[in-house]
């Protein structure tokens, strides 16, 4: 947490506001940002920020800061609506968020039963930060359904997969390229059922082309796909 916050407090004054709204338009700046602050200062958690990885902790990510977007969490009423559009049966899945950053979407996947949840990060700060909140949301959240969450700080494109049913979050994480390597490796590799939520789908050509995958929801801001289990 404590490599984070100072360089948050040197961004230049108006930074956040310049650079808000770059995922989700002018939500982040009204009432998104506020009610992520809002649910900040209830669970004692930090999870709204706008972060630039270049900017943070550079010399501990690697290549896979070429191709990666900046930290940014998921609008909580939107996550909602992605949640909601899933017709699953929550504890026969772990849920994966691809580019977990601060690991707000982990705490709110949390709230329903699924049977293991894990967060891969690629910045060394921002999972640090996201295990700092998976530990204070456990104080203040007893009763979420699942307690077993994790946070793996690994660059997504070499991430090995949980085996079982699965639900991929992404919240535009990075670039075409990784983009494609993930998906098709989801393709290749996964033999059960799989949910993909693909939040500002700036990609989804990638997906799309690929065969495996059917889309099932598009709520404009996100979509819902899905590739059957292997038979
Ligand atoms: C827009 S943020 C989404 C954060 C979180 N999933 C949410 O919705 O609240 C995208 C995150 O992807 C991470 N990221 C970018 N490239 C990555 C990679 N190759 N592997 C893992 N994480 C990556 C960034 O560091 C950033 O935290």
């Amino acid at each position: 947490m404590d490599t984070v916050f100072p360089r948050m407090r040197e961004w230049p004054r108006g930074a956040v506001e310049r650079h808000a709204g770059m995922m989700s338009g002018s939500l982040r700046v009204g009432s998104g940002r506020r009610s992520g602050q809002r649910f900040d200062a209830r669970h004692g958690v930090v999870t709204e920020a706008l972060i630039f990885l270049g900017e943070l902790d550079p010399e501990h990510i690697g290549d896979a800061l070429a191709d990666a977007t900046h930290y940014e969490p998921t609008p909580l009423a939107q996550f909602d609506e992605l949640l909601r559009a899933l017709p699953i049966a929550h504890d026969e899945y772990t849920f994966v968020d691809i580019g977990a950053g601060m690991g707000r979407v982990l705490l709110l996947a949390s709230t329903k039963p699924f049977k293991h949840i894990v967060g891969v990060e690629v910045s060394p700060a921002l999972c640090q930060t996201a295990r700092d909140n998976v530990t204070k949301w456990r104080e203040s959240r007893p009763d979420a359904h699942c307690k077993d969450v994790r946070v793996v700080c690994k660059d997504a494109a070499s991430f090995r997969f949980p085996n079982g049913n699965l639900v991929f979050y992404l919240y535009n994480p990075f670039g075409e390229s990784t983009m494609r390597r993930l998906v098709y490796r989801i393709a290749q590799e996964c033999s059960g059922s799989v949910f993909l939520v693909y939040h500002t789908p700036v990609h989804r050509d990638v997906v799309d082309e690929n065969r495996c995958f059917t889309p099932l929801v598009d709520l404009g801001f996100g979509r819902v796909y899905e590739k059957k289990a292997a038979t």
